[in-house]
Parts: C-alpha cells; sequence; structure tokens
C-alpha cells in the first residue's frame, strides 16, 4: 500500500513550500512553462537528469525515453522537471570521453543540489554517461532510479550479425592483413548502427548497464531492453512512477549502494564477461557514497564466477539475444540457485531484495545464458597483477585473453606514447616477434590526458599477415569494452606520475603470470632503482581550463580516477537562497 506522505520534509518545500517574496519568485518563474497552481503544493519534484544530445548518438533518443519518465511521474502524482547536463559520448569525444567523465559528474552533482529536487531520474547510456550520473547523484545521496537507453539491435552485414566496436577491430585487423578491401571494410558502417541504443556488444555501455542493474539502482531488466523496443519505454514509465514513491519514502542511493550491492555487481561482472572500465568506474561510484572498495576485492569476490553469457566480445551473441535470452535478472537467478550471488537480501530500487526481484525469471536460451556446468569461460573474474612494473596493480581479463598467453615472458618493444607507437608499429624492419610484449607509456589518466582506449594496440602489420591474432600488450591506457586480447591495463601509477612503466626499454624481459596475480620487469635490483631515479615526473598540463584542473587532480586508475576533491559524499542539504 502506498503511503503519500513523505517521511521527511521534501527539499523542494524550501522553494516553493513558502508564502513569501522568495516562494513568489520560485514558482513565478517556474509558471513561465505553463505549470499550474496545484504542481507546486507540495509533491514531490522529481528531476529528469538527461544526457540526450545528437553528438552522443548513443543516447540521441533520449528525449522520448525521457517523455515516457514523465508520464510515469505525473501518474504517481509528482512533479517531473527535465534537465541537460554534460553528455559524453564515447565515438565522437576527443581526446578520450574519460576526460569529462568527471566534469559531467560535477555538472549532476550541482544540478541536483542546487535545484529544487527531491529525487532523480538518471538517464544514462553511452559508456561514461552511466557511472558520471551516478558519481554525481552520490555524492549528493538522494533517491535515484538509473533508466538505461538500451543497446542497438544487432548489427548485420552480409546476412550476419556484426557486433559493435569488435567487429571493426575484426574487420580492421583483416583489412591490414589484406583479408579484405576497403570497400568491404566501409560496407560494415551503416549496418553496424542501424538503431537507437549503446553498444550491441557486451562493451562498458552495457557492462555498466549491467552493474547498474545487479547494483539494485534500477528496476529489473533495465540493461538488456533494447532501444527500440517498446518495452524500454515501459520501463521507463514505471521507473517515473517508481521514483515518487522513493522520494515519499526517502529511499536515498545509500540504501542501495552498499559495500554488498558493491560485491553482488563485481560478481555480475565476471558472470556477463564485463568491461575492464567497470573496475575504475564502481571505484569512483563508491568512492563518491563511501564505500571503500579496493583492486583485491575484485579478485576476492570475483575469483572462480563463470562467465554465462556469451555474448561479444568473449562470445558468440550480442545484447537483443541476451534480452529475448532472459536478460540479466536470468543470470542473477542462476547464480542465485547456485549460492554464487554474493548478497541477494541486498535492497533495490523497487523496495525488494535483489534475489525476490529474480528468483522466477526465466530462461529461454541456455546458449546465450549459459547453465553453470558449461560455461563460457570457467573463471571470468578480472584478474589483479601487481609486481615491481604495477606496484599499484593493473588489470586484465582473461576471459578476452588467449589462454596460452596468460603465462608468458617476452621481450618488450616499447611506444613512448600513441605517436610513437603509431609510427613505429608499421615500421617493416620493428624488430618484433610473436612472443614479444608491446609496451605503450604515457596513455593513463595523468599522461594521454583521461586514459585513452588505446591499450588493445593493434599488432604489427607484419605480424598479422603471418596470422599472429594475439600478443602481450601492457600500458597504463584502458581498453573498450568491446576490444579484446591479452592486454594488461591500467598500469597504476602511470608513466607520466613517475611509474615504473617509465624506466622500461626495448628488449627488457617482462614476465606475466595472471593466475598468481604477477607483473614483473626482469632487471636487477640496483639497475631498478636506478632507472627510477631518471625517471622524470615532468608533466606539462596540456594549457589552461578543466584539462589544467583534470591532470593537476586526477587519481590513479586504482583509485577509479576521480578527482580527488570529488570524492565523498557531500549531501543534499539546501543551499541558502539568493535573493
Ligand atoms: Fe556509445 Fe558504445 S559508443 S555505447
Amino acid at each position: 500500500m502506498s503511503d503519500n506522505t513523505p517521511k521527511k520534509k521534501l527539499r523542494s518545500t524550501e522553494w516553493f513550500g513558502h508564502n513569501d517574496k522568495n516562494g513568489f519568485m520560485y514558482r513565478s518563474w517556474m509558471k513561465n512553462q505553463g505549470f499550474p497552481d496545484h504542481e507546486f503544493d507540495g509533491r514531490p519534484v522529481i528531476g529528469i537528469c538527461n544526457t540526450w544530445s545528437e553528438l552522443t548518438p548513443c543516447n540521441a533518443h533520449f528525449r522520448k525515453i525521457a517523455e515516457h519518465v514523465r508520464r510515469g511521474v505525473y501518474e504517481a502524482g509528482g512533479f517531473p522537471v527535465e534537465f541537460p547536463v554534460f553528455s559524453n559520448g564515447e565515438s565522437n569525444l576527443r581526446p578520450t570521453a574519460m576526460l569529462t567523465r568527471n566534469l559531467a559528474a560535477m555538472d549532476v552533482e550541482e544540478a541536483i543540489r542546487g535545484n529544487p529536487i527531491d529525487a532523480v531520474v538518471l538517464l544514462a547510456g553511452c559508456d561514461k554517461t552511466t557511472p558520471a550520473l551516478l558519481m554525481g547523484a552520490a555524492s549528493c545521496d538522494v533517491p535515484a532510479i538509473v533508466v538505461s537507453g538500451g543497446p542497438m539491435l544487432n548489427g548485420k552485414l552480409d546476412g550476419k550479425n556484426i557486433g559493435s566496436g569488435t567487429s571493426v577491430w575484426q574487420l580492421h585487423e583483416s583489412l591490414k592483413a589484406g583479408e579484405i578491401d576497403l570497400h568491404k571494410f566501409l560496407s560494415a558502417e551503416g549496418g553496424m548502427s542501424r538503431s537507437a541504443g549503446t553498444c550491441n556488444t557486451m562493451g562498458t555501455a552495457s557492462t555498466m548497464a549491467c552493474m547498474a542493474e545487479a547494483l539494485g539502482v534500477t528496476l529489473p531488466h533495465n540493461a538488456a531492453i533494447p532501444a527500440v523496443d517498446a518495452r524500454r519505454y515501459v520501463l521507463a514509465h514505471l521507473s517515473g512512477q517508481r521514483i515518487v514513491q522513493m522520494a515519499r519514502d526517502d529511499l536515498k542511493l545509500s540504501k542501495l549502494l552498499t559495500r554488498q550491492a558493491f560485491e553482488n555487481a563485481i560478481r555480475t561482472n565476471a558472470a556477463i564477461g564485463g568491461s575492464t572500465n567497470a573496475v575504475i568506474h564502481l571505484k569512483a561510484i563508491a568512492g563518491r557514497i563511501g564505500v571503500d572498495l579496493a583492486l583485491e576485492d575484485w579478485t576476492r569476490v570475483g575469483q572462480g564466477m563463470p562467465t554465462l553469457v556469451d555474448l561479444m566480445p568473449s562470445g558468440r551473441f550480442l545484447m537483443e539475444e541476451f534480452y529475448y535470452a532472459g536478460g540479466l535478472p536470468g543470470v542473477l537467478r542462476r547464480m542465485g540457485e547456485a549460492g554464487l550471488l554474493p548478497h541477494p537480501d541486498a535492497l533495490t530500487a523497487n523496495g525488494q531484495s535483489l534475489w525476490d526481484n529474480v528468483r522466477e525469471a526465466p530462461i529461454h536460451d541456455p546458449e546465450v545464458i549459459r547453465p553453470l556446468d558449461k560455461p563460457l569461460i570457467d573463471d571470468g573474474s578480472i584478474r589483479v597483477l601487481r609486481g615491481n612494473l604495477s606496484p599499484r596493480g593493473a588489470v586484465l581479463k582473461p576471459s578476452a585473453a588467449t589462454p596460452a598467453l596468460l603465462k608468458h615472458r617476452g621481450r618488450a618493444v616499447v611506444f613512448e606514447n600513441l605517436e610513437h607507437y603509431k609510427e613505429r608499429i608499421v615500421d617493416e624492419a620493428l624488430d618484433v616477434d610473436a612472443d614479444s610484449v608491446l609496451v605503450l607509456k604515457n596513455c593513463g589518466p595523468r599522461g594521454y590526458p583521461g586514459m585513452a582506449e588505446v591499450g588493445n594496440m593493434g599488432l604489427p602489420p607484419k605480424l598479422l599477415r603471418q596470422g599472429i591474432k594475439d600478443m602481450v600488450r601492457i600500458s597504463d591506457a584502458r581498453m573498450s569494452g568491446t576490444a579484446y586480447g591479452t592486454v594488461v591495463l591500467h598500469v597504476a601509477p602511470e608513466a607520466a606520475a613517475g611509474g615504473p612503466l617509465a624506466m622500461v626499454r626495448d628488449g627488457d624481459w617482462i614476465e606475466l603470470d595472471s593466475d598468481a596475480g604477477r607483473l614483473h620487469l626482469d632487471i636487477s635490483d640496483e639497475e631498478y632503482a636506478s632507472r627510477m631515479a631518471d625517471v622524470q615526473k615532468s608533466l606539462t598540463p596540456p594549457g589552461g581550463g578543466y584539462r589544467k584542473l583534470y591532470v593537476e587532480h586526477v587519481l590513479q586508475a586504482d583509485e577509479g580516477c576521480d578527482l580527488d576533491f570529488l570524492v565523498g559524499c557531500r549531501g543534499a542539504a539546501v543551499p541558502r537562497h539568493s535573493h
């Protein structure tokens, strides 16, 4: 039975609830939009935080989603107000959308805190928009629910399915190896992105949508319903309806985003074969709500969890098939029945526990959501690697790697930065073979700046022509969630912050042991100390503006790459008024 009486005084009454000069001004200006008197009668004001932008193609359909949220809010007796925030589009933004994730989070936080908003619906889609919105809202700790934009329909080329990102990397490698021509390569463009929505692979956008669902900050099925499926709009409507009651019940994010919720998400990431970017984003979100998540939690909680979801880039299918197969509720049910859901009692946005939401979830296709005794990968966890090359950690996604390379010793071929890599990798005289270890520096949070998704650097064309498909690659960069390979990422500290990665030279021997969690530069202690003394922390921030602020304050990958002064929850106390 719903109770329409708010459990505590609503924030919005500080704006609209007084019949004095200030109340007059707050209400009067809003009335220029045609809102009648009764909208200001003390009903919950629901912010619809919209990352719509034509420059973020994955979120370009969000005005329609917002309309359906609005219907639900009105139906439940709330007062919906839509507002725009910075939109991080992965495909267009340079140098990388990661540079502006924290800018967007600041925008969200201050927009919520400074306005008459009691609770908020977060419209997220493209990769960085989900963490940015959750980070900003978490720092305010208001009631919030995420509505994702949903994935694109399956891509198509010559009658076959092709996946966002993943197929681009594959087709590009084939082009470089001379297996296909340019015409064939370009003909995939239109068919790959043929509907509204986010990448249809289990890339970072789908991963983060699954993370939001596993964290309990969405309604069930939010992650996988295709963007153009009418049920996506039903979910938006129901989320709008639900957030009104969450506002009345003061069901704040801190009641959902608990340590238990993060552990559920970490285990779920292994089950779905999720993106390595989740490691950084979950850490950043946790930091905003006061949950101390360590890199080792990914090993401790995730290890041993098989990957059940057979989706690209690790597997065969795409998000459309994932939804038809049962979506994330199906996966969570499988996990729960096997006792592999760490905290089934965790509270979710609809007021029920995670387990209550999924205990009867059907699974329609065991090829897509595989049974535990026939997993896609026996252990889908993300490995944390430490050693003298990554004292503060690095990560590796074994499910996207070549098993034979997970324990490897090879000679380094070093690229000082991305430009050096581009220039050198095509050099037919480059001293490199299939056993070499490609090392890319200065692509971390400070070095790039913004931590580029270039860790899955392409292989030397001369090796591709020999049929080599994978090599060990190490960098302080990130990797697109749609990418694959034996790729060591997020090396911390990064080269540009004086990390040991900066001292690696051509020909050095490097040892990788995924099972042992080890990444080692095989030089003597004396040589190591001598080279470290030479490593300069000589980073010149690129000009001024936001980039200067970012480079001076960004934390390393193991800390979630938030800005140091943004970590933590500052609450939603109403700021003083200005007139
Ligand atoms: Fe936006 Fe992949 S580029 S979701």
